[in-house]
């Protein structure tokens, strides 16, 4: 049979999940996940937040609770509501003839209509649209874009010497770039390297894309999650289109509620298609494409999840809540960040861990290579991504420990075999 199909070659495990299966094979009773980005307690436990509990119980009491299909488009409170997150309540971009917004298969089913939208329609940059990427970037990125026939390139991000912005790198790109090229930005938290700009540099960032009429695509995952602070990690978003930094094309934005809410299975995210001015008609036909394209792939979109968030944000208790729950999570980040530099420090482990506390987000690009960070899952039973990425949700008081001796071990060791 395979003769019918020469070309099915088996392909190596997902560089995130595959890691996650090596994790949860070990049989070590003391084994570190650092690897996939999810939020676990201080005794290393996935947490569901108190919002999500209260608002469940809301929704499993409430006399509408059902199952029934939503529209194509999603659930219309949620979108609309996820919009007023990204953007605040008072923002002139939240006119109905300026954004078209659409439930989604959480931040990668966005992500994937919009690649899938431009490759059809966008004809800014001639028929083959570049699109952008930072270097490095999160696994998926690339694969998604290109697996729909787009061609791929990156910009320079991170400066492994400095461990720092390569901010001139970036605008170099920026500016070499064919006008109209596609750019894809991290709004907060940066995947993997946990390095945001600075407000000022985001404002450099996003006059220089304009003035070259590029087509940004934020990547909005962590809102919240970053800083604790909604407002403070939708810097670049409400500056570019609430500020009008960025005038010249539309903007869509890519949101997910997997890790500010917690609810990482139920795919809850949005797609939000904004333009610079009024434009009504343009706006419902943008609507109409999403909604095939929607229509063809999962018909409509999974309930369960955009009723929880929705809950949540229509209802003053329970954002309220939310927002503690965001504290709760990004302080126990910082901490974890704070106690593990202290530790490399106190252990006078070489090199300098600074960018430990630098950086912000869910995870922490440590600057381990992939020979140390092997010898830390086969030797200490400790999981990251071998770019050295570390999920610092993963620790937790009672693991922290082993793993800072575990790295001061590795590095110190370099050269020795495992
Ligand atoms: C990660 O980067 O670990 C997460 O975003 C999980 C994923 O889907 O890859």
């Amino acid at each position: 049979m395979s003769q019918l199909f020469a070309n099915v070659k088996e392909l190596p495990p997902d560089p995130l999940f595959g890691l996650k299966a090596r994790y949860n094979q070990d049989k070590r009773s003391d084994k570190v996940d650092l690897g996939i980005g999810a939020y676990r307690d201080n005794n290393g436990k996935p947490w569901i937040l108190p919002a999500v509990k209260q608002a469940e119980q809301k929704l499993i009491n409430s006399p509408d609770y059902n199952h029934e299909y939503l529209s194509i488009g999603g659930y219309e409170p949620f979108y609309t509501s996820a919009a007023k997150v990204l953007l605040g309540d008072e923002s002139k971009a939240l006119s109905p003839s300026r954004i078209a917004s659409q439930q989604s298969l959480s931040g990668t089913g966005a992500l994937h209509l919009a690649g899938l939208f431009l490759k059809k329609f966008y004809i800014g940059n001639g028929p083959q649209p570049a699109i952008y990427l930072s270097s490095p970037t999160w696994a998926n990125h690339k694969q998604v874009f290109e697996t729909l026939g787009l061609q791929v390139k990156t910009y320079p991000y991170w400066h492994a010497e400095t461990k720092s912005l390569d901010l001139t790198g970036f605008l170099n790109t920026i500016r070499e770039a064919k006008q109209g090229s596609i750019f894809l930005l991290h709004a907060c938290a940066h995947n993997p390297t946990g390095l945001d700009p600075t407000p000022q540099q985001w404002d450099q960032i996003l006059k220089e894309l304009d003035s070259r009429k590029h087509f940004i695509i934020f990547d909005s995952a962590y809102q919240g999650f970053a800083s604790g602070d909604l407002e403070k990690d939708a810097y670049p978003i409400r500056r570019a289109i609430n500020d009008g930094l960025v005038s010249q094309s539309p903007i869509i934005i890519c949101q997910s509620f997997a890790k500010n809410v917690g609810m990482y299975g139920e795919r809850v995210g949005a797609i939000h298609f904004i333009l610079p001015h009024d434009d009504a008609q343009f706006i419902k036909a943008i609507k109409s494409q999403l909604n095939l394209m929607t229509r063809c792939e999962i018909s409509n979109p999974p309930a369960y999840g955009a009723k929880i968030v929705s809950a949540i944000l229509h209802d003053e208790k329970l954002y309220k809540q939310w927002k503690e729950d965001l504290k709760t999570m990004s302080s126990r980040i910082i901490k974890m960040r704070q106690t593990l530099r202290k530790k490399l420090e106190a252990l006078g482990t070489p090199g300098k861990w600074n960018h430990i506390t630098d950086q912000t987000g869910m995870f922490s690009f440590t600057g381990l290579t992939p020979g140390q960070v092997e010898k830390l899952e086969k030797k200490h039973g400790v999981y990251l991504v071998s770019s050295g990425r570390a999920s610092v949700a993963g620790l937790n008081e009672g693991n922290i420990d082993k793993v800072a001796k575990a790295i001061d071990d590795v590095v110190r060791n370099a050269s020795s075999k495992l």
